[in-house]
């Protein structure tokens, strides 16, 4: 096991009716903007569960945050935060949301000429404006990590971004949300989730064994919920073990002590940033290609894999990591995912190319657990996914 360090400060108030109890955490002179997205929340009754329970504070709103999070919106936010002296602010939504709020969090505070610096060249955020959230969409566990995807329409850009200062102070849990959420989107929650957990187990062993054993509870349960959250009418218990495996696939637990790869995060960023596909979507069309291009440094862990989560007993362990990486991309198909760039837009031809040089500008000479996938590298594997 690698050494590490763990902190997050978070705090989450999980359950039915628990949204209340945000008014606790909130400091009573707070100059708060509640921020928002495309109005799900004022049809679904979220927005008056917020109001109700900021009664006799002092609030200020903004909605419009589209998904995958805008800059140029973002930054007529900022100018409405400086306006009215905003001291914190309130997140309501999904990945999107709270992605948008971490970035005004560090960009409120930030004291160079231009806020898309902060992607672009990497700052880390060591403070930023406090923030908490009240999560409406199960899905990337924003709510309980400090990092946060921010895109840029005119530029056709999606860059990530964090820092120890970006941890919301508070999250609020209610799996009741899930009751509005269409199945397109608990389809592409369900993907995310898996995802995470994938992208910091399949990667080489390194003796973590209680590591190894996080991810794959995780996986099993989502692999058990997902027929259900996909065919059947909202239940509470199934709802919030979705929401709870979101949360723990992504709040930096699972990846203490152990090798991580994202790659297939970065080359799916891309996806979404050329062609709008949705988050979940390219990585579902990327993950089984990026696992067949790079087989023989991760099938020791897809053998495993294959074997812990699928059941599979027989076989070599190459034979074994053939299968876990088949059974990957079926899983996605079976949330009615689509695994091929094609079956998203026509016009796919350059979009490999395009990729590999926007990493070779960056610098992105490796990605992945042992920093070997290079540009070009990347170029074949999103070919291989046309
Ligand atoms: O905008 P509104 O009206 O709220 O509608 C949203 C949006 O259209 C809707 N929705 C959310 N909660 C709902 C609901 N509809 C009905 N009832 C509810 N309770 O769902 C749509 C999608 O929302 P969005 O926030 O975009 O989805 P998601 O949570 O999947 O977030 C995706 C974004 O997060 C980034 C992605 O790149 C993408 O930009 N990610 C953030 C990560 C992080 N910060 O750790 C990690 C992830 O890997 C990911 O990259
Ligand atoms: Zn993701």
């Amino acid at each position: 096991m690698r050494n590490f360090q763990l902190k997050n400060p978070t705090k989450i108030i999980f359950g039915k009716g628990e949204m209340p109890k945000m008014a606790a955490e909130l400091p009573k002179d707070a100059k708060i903007l509640l921020l928002y997205g495309g109005g799900s929340i004022m049809k679904n009754g979220i927005y008056d569960q917020v109001k109700a329970a900021l009664k006799g504070f002092e609030v200020a709103e903004f909605g419009g945050i589209p998904a995958n999070p805008e800059y140029a919106i973002l930054m007529q936010a900022l100018k409405v935060i400086k306006e009215k002296n905003i001291t914190y602010l309130l997140a309501v939504g999904g990945g999107s949301v709270i992605d948008g709020v971490k970035f005004l969090s560090a960009a409120a505070l930030y004291e160079g000429e231009e806020p898309w610096d902060i992607l672009t060249k990497r700052i880390r955020t060591k403070k930023g404006m406090p923030f908490g959230t009240v999560l409406t969409l199960p899905a990337t566990g924003s709510e309980m990590n400090s990092g946060a995807v921010i895109t840029r329409k005119d530029t056709k850009e999606k860059r990530t971004m964090g820092g120890p200062g970006l941890f919301p102070q508070f999250s609020v849990l209610d799996p009741e949300v899930i009751k509005s959420v269409p199945k397109r989107q608990l389809a592409n929650g369900l993907a995310d989730a898996y995802t995470h957990v994938t992208e910091q187990y399949l990667t080489y062993p390194v003796g973590a064994l209680l590591q190894d054993r996080f991810a794959e509870s995780i996986l099993q349960t989502l692999v058990e919920i997902a027929p259900k959250i996909m065919e059947e009418d909202f239940n509470y218990e199934t709802a919030s073990n979705f929401m709870w495996c979101c949360t723990m696939a992504l709040n930096g637990l699972i990846q203490k002590g152990v090798p991580s790869d994202w790659a297939t995060h970065m080359m799916g960023h891309e996806l979404t940033a050329l062609h709008g596909i949705d988050h979940a979507r390219t990585l579902a069309i990327i993950a089984g290609n990026h696992y067949t291009y790079t087989f023989e440094d991760k099938k020791e862990k897809l053998a495993q894999y294959a074997e812990r989560i699928w059941g599979v007993q027989e076989g070599t362990i190459e034979e074994k990591a053939r299968i876990g990486i088949i059974k990957t991309t079926e899983f996605y198909q079976s949330l009615g995912i689509e695994t091929k760039l094609s079956a998203y837009t026509d016009a796919y031809d350059g979009t490999a190319e395009i990729i590999a040089k926007r990493f070779a500008d960056r610098g992105w000479a490796g990605l992945g657990e042992r920093q070997k996938v290079t540009p070009s590298d990347v170029q074949k594997i999103v070919e291989m996914s046309y």
